[in-house]
């Protein structure tokens, strides 16, 4: 139970603390290094450290609520461009943003995944507040920083979600 797989929580209360450059590339660096169809790799990043604009990612609604106190929020994109099977670009996206919050927590970080893809209204959000006005497409912002409070680590391992052919 103690490696980071067991210990990745979803993280919404931050300490008041910027996230330094070097872990942010660490961060990317991770995110990139994830899984994709094809090895198509889509993904593009936006890295906000501006509260101000933070903040105003923070209006998309209740559910991103936590971005108001969090001292750093990374918006995974896709682009179009750079689809070679494109079904499969959300599941590449997911792909990322797990790694990158994974990461996140070995360097003693802490993150929480804010859905914006497939709905039309947080998609429209994201892209109006970040001033994205090409084809990229919003798939989640992650909001990060360094936990305020313990992270208490959680096995959800189910048995009756298993069916055994051996
Ligand atoms: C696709 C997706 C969308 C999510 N959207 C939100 C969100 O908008 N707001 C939020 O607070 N948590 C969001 N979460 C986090 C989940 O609520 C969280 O992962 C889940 O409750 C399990 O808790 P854990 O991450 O601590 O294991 C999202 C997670 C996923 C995978």
């Amino acid at each position: 139970m103690k490696n980071i797989v067991f210990r990745r929580r979803s993280v919404r209360t931050y300490q008041d603390e910027e996230v330094p450059k070097d872990v942010i590339e660490s961060l990317l660096r991770a995110a990139m290094q994830a899984p994709s169809a094809h090895n198509q790799q889509p993904w593009h990043y936006v890295v906000v450290r501006k509260k101000e604009v933070i903040e105003e990612l923070a209006e998309a609604g209740p559910h991103a609520v936590m971005l108001k106190n969090s001292p750093l929020a990374i918006v995974l994109l896709a682009d179009p461009d750079e689809f070679v099977m494109e079904h499969f670009w959300p599941q590449d996206l997911a792909a990322s943003a797990t790694t990158l919050l994974l990461q996140a927590v070995d360097q003693g970080y802490g993150g929480c995944w804010i859905g914006v893809y497939p709905e039309e209204d947080k998609m429209e959000h994201a892209k109006t507040v970040l001033g994205i006005k090409s084809d990229l497409i919003p798939f989640a912002i992650l909001s990060l920083g360094k936990p305020r409070k313990e992270v208490i680590p959680r096995d959800c391992y189910d048995e009756g979600k298993i069916q055994w052919i051996e």
